[in-house]
């Protein structure tokens, strides 16, 4: 059983699959992020631009610094990730290296050390060509990281790929214990991996994971996956581990915070995790109650996947879209 493989952000969206109309305009949203001429289009018109920008800090490393240093100034850290998945060229591989060496080299010289880190997707590294392959080349950007006061999570991918990335992950935090790792609540194996995952020093970004995945081995309903996401992380806190929240959901994020409360004598080393672009009041408000509070800032050239992507996870926003490509 394969999982979507359009990469994560994909294919979840808001409403279980088969509900008509919402059903349908995300499986539109998902066919247009596959047609070069709607990508045309959007990223030919300066409104769309515009809307581009809302979610992707832009085309260069340089916009990906001067977004994070412009959520710096408001007390948000940043976790930066360079657009792209499933490399099957072992030259593309390699580029991808070079990309996050210049990518930390930015961040430190523009003093953003401090509130950075680095997002890295292991299909980008050359995972499906060879896990050994991946594994040196995530070293490397691990080492640069390190050199540079900026640590690394792996991005979490296809329930395909779950084992090997949880082995890369293990291989690296040989070197560098400060290496993240994603859990995807949704997935039935989750609660043994997070037993695996729960002592001091791991930092673990717990998310509800975007891949549309089987019955058999990811909770489908919406309140099964919230529910299997506070057992993950009851599991994360009680074994002293570090949880970085991801997700936006304000209900997830009362319990959350109720949970370590009631586990914890003392706050939980936790922060909290969000996308570029989505529910900034929110990401305000808890940097503001004194959350640390992390936005996940991707840019590349490979920007347009993933902006339908979010798209397709929130109906509303197709709004936006259209309101833009109609120039209204
Ligand atoms: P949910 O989808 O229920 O959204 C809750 C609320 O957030 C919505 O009601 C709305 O207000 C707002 N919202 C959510 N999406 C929006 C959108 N597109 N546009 C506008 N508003 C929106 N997944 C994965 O498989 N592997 C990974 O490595 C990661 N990494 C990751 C990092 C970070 C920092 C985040 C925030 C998320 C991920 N994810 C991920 C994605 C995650 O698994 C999940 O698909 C999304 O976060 C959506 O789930 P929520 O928990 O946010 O709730």
């Amino acid at each position: 059983m394969a999982s979507d493989r359009s990469g994560w952000g994909a294919a979840r969206g808001q409403l279980p699959v088969g509900q008509g109309a919402a059903a349908l305009l995300r499986h539109s949203l998902l066919w247009a992020s596959r047609r070069r001429s709607v990508q045309r289009a959007v990223s030919g018109s300066p409104l769309t631009r515009r809307l581009v920008r809302r979610f992707v800090a832009g085309e260069g490393l340089d916009d990906a610094v001067t977004v994070a240093r412009r959520l710096a100034a408001r007390s948000l850290s940043v976790t930066v990730d360079h657009l792209g998945e499933d490399t099957q060229d072992a030259a593309d591989a390699a580029a991808e290296v070079a990309v996050h060496r210049g990518l930390v080299a930015h961040l430190a010289a523009e003093g953003l050390a401090e509130h950075a880190e680095v997002s890295l997707k292991l299909s980008a590294l050359g995972q499906a060509l060879d896990e050994d392959l991946a594994f040196g080349h995530a070293l490397e950007v691990c080492e640069a990281a390190a050199a540079a006061g900026i640590a690394v999570t792996l991005d979490m991918e296809g329930h395909d790929t779950t084992d090997s990335t949880l082995r890369i992950g293990a291989r690296l935090r040989a070197e560098h214990p400060g290496t993240g790792l994603v859990i995807q609540a949704s997935l039935r194996r989750s609660e043994a991996d997070c037993r695996a995952l729960a002592h001091p020093g791991s930092r673990v970004r717990l998310c509800k994971g975007a891949y549309q995945e089987p019955a058999a081995l990811a909770w489908q309903r919406r309140n099964d996956i919230r529910a299997a996401y506070l057992r993950c992380l009851r599991i994360l806190v009680e074994g002293g581990a570090s949880p970085l929240l991801a997700t936006h959901d304000p209900a997830l994020i009362d319990a959350c915070h109720r949970l370590m409360a009631r586990r914890t004598a003392i706050a939980a080393p936790h922060e909290h995790q969000m996308l570029f672009g989505i529910r900034g009041d929110e990401q305000a408000r808890l940097a503001a109650a004194g959350e640390t509070v992390r936005v996940y800032v991707p840019f590349g050239r490979r920007w347009y996947p993933y902006l339908t992507r979010r798209m397709a996870e929130r109906p509303a926003n197709l709004a936006l879209v259209l309101r833009a490509l109609g120039g209204g």
